[in-house]
């Protein structure tokens, strides 16, 4: 195997739960601060989904913004990201909002309809990107936005171009481009 192909493949690895506070601690609150991010996206009553949560950094604050009248659909492949995000969101008195699901690595299995998704720097470790933006295009409503974040350390400009290609395949027209810190980002909107 060529040192191109093992630098993909390291690419496309699901993130081990044992790394996951590397970046979900509360240092990174300086830098991406849940609510004021998503804020613009998710108004009460709303139903969002977080897809690759992992241990919920951005689930919480989704909960709050979708306030009681609704909900939020937190999805990861790992069962251990779940288990720790449903002791996170007891403790804040969120979880009867937030509806956990184990997804299987090529097929999300969410119901919608919903009016926002999240997708987090986890889209490069997904292998079918075609069939991942299909899914979340049929699980939104007409309108339906979703902000998608991919790590610039991680994801090279070219790679986010292709990514965004696919969302294009699925059905998502670019709204904008927004400013997230360390991140390649789009707001995208279903047709
Ligand atoms: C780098 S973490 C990001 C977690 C969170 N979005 C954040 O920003 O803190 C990526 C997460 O995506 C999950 N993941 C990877 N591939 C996935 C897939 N195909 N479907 C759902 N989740 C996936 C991993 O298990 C991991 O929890």
């Amino acid at each position: 195997m060529g040192l191109l192909d093992k630098f993909r493949r390291m690419n496309n690895r699901v993130c081990p739960w044992w790394l996951c506070h590397s970046f979900d601690n509360p240092l990174r609150r300086l830098f991406h601060e849940p609510e004021r991010l998503l804020a613009p996206y998710v108004k009460t009553g709303m139903t969002a989904v977080d897809i690759g949560c992992g241990m919920g950094y951005f689930t919480i604050g989704l909960a709050r913004l979708a306030g009681p009248e609704g909900k939020v659909i937190a999805v990861d492949l790992q069962q251990k990201m779940l288990d720790a995000l449903a002791r996170r969101a007891r403790r804040a008195g969120l979880a009867d909002r937030i509806v956990l699901h184990r997804c299987r690595k090529n097929s999300l299995g969410v119901d919608g309809p919903a009016d926002f998704v999240l997708v987090f720097w986890m889209a490069h470790e997904v292998p079918d990107k075609s069939r991942f933006f299909r899914e979340i295009a049929a699980l939104l409503k007409p309108g339906g936005r979703m902000l998608l974040a991919e790590p610039k350390f991680h994801v090279a400009k070219k790679s986010f171009t292709r990514t965004l290609a696919a969302c294009g395949e699925a059905g998502f027209r670019i709204v904008k481009e927004p400013a997230i810190f360390l991140s390649r980002a789009a707001l995208l909107e279903r047709d």
